[in-house]
């Protein structure tokens, strides 16, 4: 019998949780340490590894992710110790998509052949901006030519690189977005990666905007025009939408996140990683100590990082997948959610939102138009509750 997450895969996220300096709109889970130990760090990821690869064993691992934080200032060796470790207590499938979040700076693109030679096949690039007064409001530590040059050795050496942008930044406007993203279609290689910038709790930038010192945001609309000429321009040059804010050739998907989309299962290693993992007693949800210090010393002292492990019902199950899947282009199956739920989701509903121009309906799949898609949580609201 196929099990639910089947249908989306495996994959192991695997958590760096160190930046050089903390940018101030970003609320991941990263800290600015002086020194890092990382005979110990390389120990205890490769220990968490075995730990709930013996949890869940004889599966194939189809896809890895260093991500952070900034996983381009692990050691190399760190990276290759932790793939060998993935292949000895799991299968790393031939095949496997191994992803790496670099940084941008000189420093980082001089490890460039070392995570190569390590096993990545992957670099997925946190640029930002390629415009210099942007970068430095964002707090920065790279200026557009470094990361044009570090992009440059990326390309070199990997057939896949990614590159991370934001949008309705202070003072933007959508002449300014239009040229900067134009400049980045002729860069790309395969992937990209075009986040509006959010404000989050508990940054720099939300503390300046209560305290209204941060200035020259774009209002709303100016930013839903930014994301309707995304959409636009990315098309036209081939690197369609397949999620809302990711964009691809067709076939260089990032296969990883797609795990998650289609709610597939993943382990998560390091600390505050999140994992669903489908075990004998069905779907879990694991989290692990998010503080570094405290994650390190619990796998050395107690033999394990985790925080958090409870069953995931097949109620929770229908929506976590609802919630996942809707951000893709494709769609949501209904059956899939139907098998999950109790109950599926009242025909009325749906055909309301598909009414409004919000929602397509092809057969048991579902999916928002491109009018729909600003709009998802409002439409997931009205499915769901
Ligand atoms: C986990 S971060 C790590 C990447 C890497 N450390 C870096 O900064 O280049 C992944 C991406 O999330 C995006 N991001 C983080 N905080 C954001 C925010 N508040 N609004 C929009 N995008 C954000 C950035 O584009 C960033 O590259
Ligand atoms: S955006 Fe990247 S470099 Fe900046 S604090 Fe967040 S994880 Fe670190």
């Amino acid at each position: 019998m196929t099990m639910d997450w089947q249908q989306g895969g495996f994959g192991v996220y695997v958590h760096w949780p160190f930046c050089l300096a903390k940018c101030p709109y970003c609320d991941f889970n990263s800290h600015v340490r002086a020194e890092v130990d990382h005979e110990a760090w390389r120990g205890a990821l490769v220990s968490e590894v075995a730990r709930v690869a013996a949890e869940t064993p004889g599966r194939r691992v189809d896809t890895v992710f260093f991500g952070g934080g900034t996983p381009s200032l692990m050691p190399p060796e760190t990276v290759a110790a932790v793939i060998s470790a993935i292949g000895t207590h799991w299968t790393l499938a031939p095949d496997a998509e191994i992803s790496l979040e670099a940084n941008p700076t000189s420093v980082e693109a001089g490890r460039f052949r070392g995570f190569r030679d390590a096993g990545v096949n992957r670099i997925s690039m946190g640029i930002q901006s390629l415009d210099d007064r942007a970068l430095k409001a964002l707090g920065r530590m790279h200026s557009a030519a470094e990361a044009r040059a570090a992009f440059d050795v990326a390309r070199g050496l990997f057939e896949r690189v990614s590159f991370d942008l934001i949008h309705a930044r202070q003072g933007q406007d959508l002449d300014g977005w239009r040229a900067e993203l134009g400049e980045a279609l002729s860069m790309a290689v395969d992937h990209l990666s075009l986040y509006q910038l959010t404000i989050e709790p508990g940054t720099r930038f939300h503390d300046l905007l209560e305290r209204g010192r941060l200035k020259g945001l774009p209002e709303p609309d100016l930013a839903a025009d930014m994301y309707a000429l995304t959409q636009e321009l990315c098309s036209a040059a081939g690197y369609p939408g397949y999620e809302i804010s990711n964009h691809a050739r067709p076939g260089a998907e990032s296969r990883h996140n797609l795990t998650y989309w289609r709610y597939g299962d993943y382990a998560g290693i390091g600390p505050g990683a999140h994992g669903r993992l489908t075990l004998a007693e069905g779907r879990t949800a694991t989290e692990t100590l998010r503080e570094p210090t405290a994650w390190l010393n619990a796998v050395r002292e107690q033999g394990h990082g985790e925080s958090l492990r409870e069953p995931v019902s097949g109620a929770d199950q229908a929506t976590e997948y609802m919630l996942m899947s809707l951000r893709l282009a494709e769609g949501s199956d209904l059956s899939r959610h139907a098998a999950l739920a109790a109950e599926g989701i009242p025909e009325r509903r749906i055909a309301d939102l598909v009414e409004a121009g919000l929602l397509w309906h092809k057969g048991s799949r579902i999916g928002t138009t491109p009018q729909g898609r600003p709009l998802l949580n409002a439409i997931l609201r009205d499915l769901l509750t």
